[in-house]
């Protein structure tokens, strides 16, 4: 029972609840899908790092690693059955956005230092080929330290934009983990004192300057939890301007400590939140370079690029007769029911996860999350601005 409802509320950033919260109408973008057209290879950038901060769209092995993490869904078969045959902690079948981003940027990593590290699980040997340069969880265990050369993944799945306290001064309870946005602020901070304190670095060399900061996506989940415990459209609107004013103030303090490139994701097309919460966002994100001129803040356009996926599924080689078919799960219309959902017991992976845009209910596949970081990278999210 307690597994149940937690399943039941383990709803990370939703592409599916949402056709059941809102018509269609309300959830349109203005603005068209980008046709799909060869475009020239970007420029490619050289980051020193990423740190990324998020929910399940970004973790890489944080929540599972929590007190709760082994009830978390995505933490049993068949998650990561792409990957290594186990899975790593990715709420879906293999990677995620920020894996493929990360390869993009052509980090410097270390595999022989992964190699010798005692935690191989994460890191076995397919993985490795690949030579992911995936900034690491940073739950992760390890004696001495793990490598953080390359960034750190402060992303964790369930979490929310908004401390879970005053989530619950307005009646939403987080189910999953309390390590909220400013949460993941203080490990971030945490770290970086500790950095400047054994490298003695922070002043003649400061990571933070060549390193790429992800801030989000984030706020889904405030919108998912409302929605799921009875708040009305009225109530999940009222958080927009308080999960808004909470990103912008994590993109101030990044920034004031030195990061000058920062990618400030919008929210997946999900429920009717997410236009007043992207436009929200895009305003508060003008404010901001107004107000820092020398750095670049860029909007990774989540929604377009979720909408362009859908648009154009036929030429990237999904199965267009079942479009909102879940790959892994069991019931109802759509193969989707919160009562058996993916990573329980005798709920089973479809034979053909590439064929298939969504996951698991909640989340995308690794083939429509690779679809959507390649539209985010030709539209030139991730260029050296400065
Ligand atoms: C990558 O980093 C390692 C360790 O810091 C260094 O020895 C190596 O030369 C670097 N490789 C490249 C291609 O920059
Ligand atoms: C979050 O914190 C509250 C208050 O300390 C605690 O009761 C709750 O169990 C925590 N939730 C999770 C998912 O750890
Ligand atoms: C939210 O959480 C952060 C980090 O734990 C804490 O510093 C801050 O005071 C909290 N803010 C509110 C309004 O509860
Ligand atoms: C749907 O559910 C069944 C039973 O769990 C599974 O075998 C099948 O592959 C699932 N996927 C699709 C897309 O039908």
């Amino acid at each position: 029972m307690a597994k149940t409802s937690l399943v039941l509320f383990l709803v990370l950033s939703s592409f599916f609840i949402a056709l059941l919260q809102c018509d269609a109408r309300t959830h349109r973008s203005r603005t068209q899908p980008r046709p799909l057209r060869p475009q020239p290879e970007p420029q490619r950038c050289k980051y020193d790092g990423i740190f990324q901060f998020g929910d399940s769209i970004s973790d890489t092995g944080n929540q599972i690693l929590e007190p709760a993490g082994p009830r978390s869904p995505c933490a049993h078969n068949p998650y990561g059955q792409k990957l290594i045959g186990e899975p790593t902690g990715r709420c879906s079948n293999g990677r995620l956005m920020i894996d493929f981003i990360g390869a993009l940027t052509n980090i410097n990593v270390s595999i022989l230092w992964r190699l010798l590290h005692k935690h191989l699980v994460y890191y076995s040997k397919p993985y490795l080929e690949l030579g992911l340069p995936t900034p690491n969880p940073y739950l992760e265990p390890g004696e001495p330290a793990v490598s953080f050369n390359h960034g750190v993944n402060f992303a964790v799945a369930g979490s929310t934009a908004l401390n879970t306290s005053v989530l619950l001064q307005n009646g939403i309870l987080s189910p999953v983990t309390n390590s909220s946005l400013l949460v993941q602020l203080d490990w971030f901070l945490a770290h970086y004192q500790n950095l400047c304190e054994t490298a003695k670095n922070c002043e003649t060399y400061n990571i933070l300057k060549g390193s790429l900061f992800m801030v989000g996506e984030t706020g889904g989940n405030d919108y998912n939890y409302a929605f799921l415990q009875g708040k009305s459209i009225e109530d999940a609107t009222a958080l927009v301007p308080l999960v808004v004013n909470n990103i912008r103030d994590v993109a101030k303090k990044l920034i004031d400590l030195g990061a000058t490139r920062l990618v400030v994701p919008g929210n997946f097309p999900i429920g009717c939140s997410p236009m007043y919460h992207n436009q929200y966002l895009q305003d508060a994100l003008q404010q901001l370079r107004l107000e820092y001129p020398n750095v670049a803040i860029v909007y990774a356009d989540y929604y377009q690029a979720a909408e362009w996926v859908l648009t154009n599924a036929p030429q990237l080689g999904f199965e267009t007769k079942s479009i909102l078919k879940v790959c892994c799960g069991t019931g109802g219309d759509y193969n989707f029911s919160l009562m058996s959902m993916c990573g329980m017991e005798g709920v089973f992976a479809c034979s053909d996860p590439d064929q298939y845009i969504n996951w698991d209910g909640v989340h995308l596949t690794e083939k429509a999350y690779q679809s959507m970081a390649d539209w985010l990278i030709k539209s030139q999210v991730f260029e050296c601005i400065v």
